[in-house]
């Protein structure tokens, strides 16, 4: 009791100065949620190349012992295997080389977990691994920033074809690789649980979400996906009312409204519980793998849009950054969910995969890999400004999160095989 009042007081202080940062990244907000449904258009099949030699030689190099949490990023010489011109995927807001980052030292480094190693990206491996099925990236801006990358990587070795999209919000967005009859989606849910996203259309400047129901725009398609990655996290900042069985359970940061405070922590591992229990509920005897990954912490010095909000320019080293309150709360969230509904699952000998990819230590450690004031064009040209916008929470492309996706395929190893 002690410690969540003691969270509540934080988060009510650090609230405004979290609404002010979420601003720049939550552009979502402010735009109407479309409804839609997305998927108008049939796959067409293709022929697919059959699984190799080399395919299975490779995969046994996977170390099933790995512990991705515990590492230190070291110094490459491997460059990156796309960069901003190459790959045509990338978001503006994102896409630090072609916005005039000057340095690309944070380039350089790749993730070294202390007991093992992670081999670099292999985009035809993943293809095979993966062929005749449908990857979707679930969640927030951050499952679209890791699912942006992933196209990077993967088009290094086969084009995407874009075959669907919403609208000009990229909200929803579905493309197939046709030589591998790799299908990747990324769908827009950034609670995972039905919600209304505070926004200028909705008259709503808090969210709402509603704790016992999954998400019908994920939730509706479960059986199609074969690979689901969720990630969420940020958007739990928010001022927000939450309900539960048609009842208000509470809120947080809701001074104008007569609700109890009861903080987000609590309600996020609601939110990821309801997630896992729809999935294991309607999918724990399918050959499927769910994939969450944990929480990315921001790296925000100061104000989000003062000179400098993110200036580091290389990794912290191991012991030098201890993992704030915030962010080791929402790990273990996620990590003590997975865990049970993995255990779940396999006390009925289902066969539903269901593992953490456990990022929030590797991105804790690259303060250097933000776009920064680099989320716009050449934000410099003029010369250097005292306020500029500043993005400390998303990954330039390239960046450390392609790593993400190196742990990625270590997983889909790990399932196929
Ligand atoms: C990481 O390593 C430290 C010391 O080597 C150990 O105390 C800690 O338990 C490890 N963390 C995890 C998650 O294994
Ligand atoms: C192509 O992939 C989809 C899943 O995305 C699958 O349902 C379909 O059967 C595959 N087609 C062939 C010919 O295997
Ligand atoms: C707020 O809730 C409390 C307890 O339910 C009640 O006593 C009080 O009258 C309410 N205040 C307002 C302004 O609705
Ligand atoms: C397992 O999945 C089936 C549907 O495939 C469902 O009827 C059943 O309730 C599930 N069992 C558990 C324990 O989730
Ligand atoms: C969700 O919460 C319930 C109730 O606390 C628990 O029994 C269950 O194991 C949790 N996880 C899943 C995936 O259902």
């Amino acid at each position: 009791m002690g410690t969540n009042h003691h969270y509540a007081q934080n988060h009510q202080q650090n609230a405004n100065c979290f609404t002010k940062k979420l601003i720049a990244w939550a552009l979502y907000s402010l735009i109407p949620l479309a409804l839609i449904h997305f998927y108008l258009f049939p796959i067409s099949p293709a022929q697919t190349p059959p699984i190799t030699e080399t395919t299975i030689e490779h995969s046994k190099q996977t170390n099933p012992q790995c512990d991705y949490f515990n590492g230190t990023w070291v110094k490459s010489t491997i460059n990156p295997l796309y960069n901003g011109k190459s790959c045509g995927t990338i978001k503006k807001g994102q896409n630090c080389m072609v916005h005039g980052r000057p340095d690309s030292g944070y380039l350089h480094w790749r993730w070294k977990p202390e007991n093992c190693q992670i081999p670099p990206f292999d985009p035809t491996l993943f293809l095979e691994l993966i062929n005749n099925r449908h990857v979707a990236f679930i969640g927030d801006s951050m499952a679209r920033n890791q699912l942006e990358s992933l196209l990077c990587l993967l088009s290094t070795k086969s084009e995407p074809e874009l075959v669907y999209r919403d609208s000009e919000e990229n909200k929803f967005r579905r493309w197939v690789f046709k030589e591998y009859n790799v299908t990747v989606s990324v769908v827009w849910s950034p609670f995972l649980v039905k919600g209304l996203e505070k926004s200028a259309a909705s008259g709503l400047n808090h969210n709402k979400l509603y704790l016992d129901s999954a998400d019908e725009k994920w939730a509706s398609d479960l059986n199609k996906f074969d690979v689901m990655v969720f990630s969420i996290g940020h958007w739990f900042l928010h001022p927000a009312i939450y309900y539960e069985r048609e009842r208000v359970l509470g809120c947080h940061h809701c001074p104008e409204f007569n609700h109890t405070e009861i903080g987000f922590f609590g309600i996020f591992r609601k939110a990821i519980n309801t997630t896992l229990k729809k999935v294991k509920d309607e999918l724990n005897m399918s050959d499927k793998l769910v994939v969450v990954t944990t929480f990315s912490p921001a790296h925000f010095e100061g104000e989000w849009d003062s000179a400098g909000a993110c200036p580091k320019k290389v990794p912290y080293k191991q012991g030098e950054k201890e993992m704030e309150y915030m962010d080791t709360e929402m790990r273990k969230v996620e990590i003590e969910e997975v865990m049970t509904a993995a255990k779940e699952v396999e006390a009925i000998k289902g066969r539903l995969r269901i593992e953490a990819l456990d990022v929030t230590r590797l991105a804790l450690m690259r303060p250097d890999g933000h776009p920064g004031p680099y989320m716009n064009p050449n934000p410099f040209s003029e010369g250097k400004k005292e306020r500029v916008q500043n993005d400390c929470v998303h990954w330039c492309l390239p960046g450390p999160i392609d790593s993400w996706n190196e742990i990625l395929l270590e997983i889909v190893k790990r399932w196929r095989y």
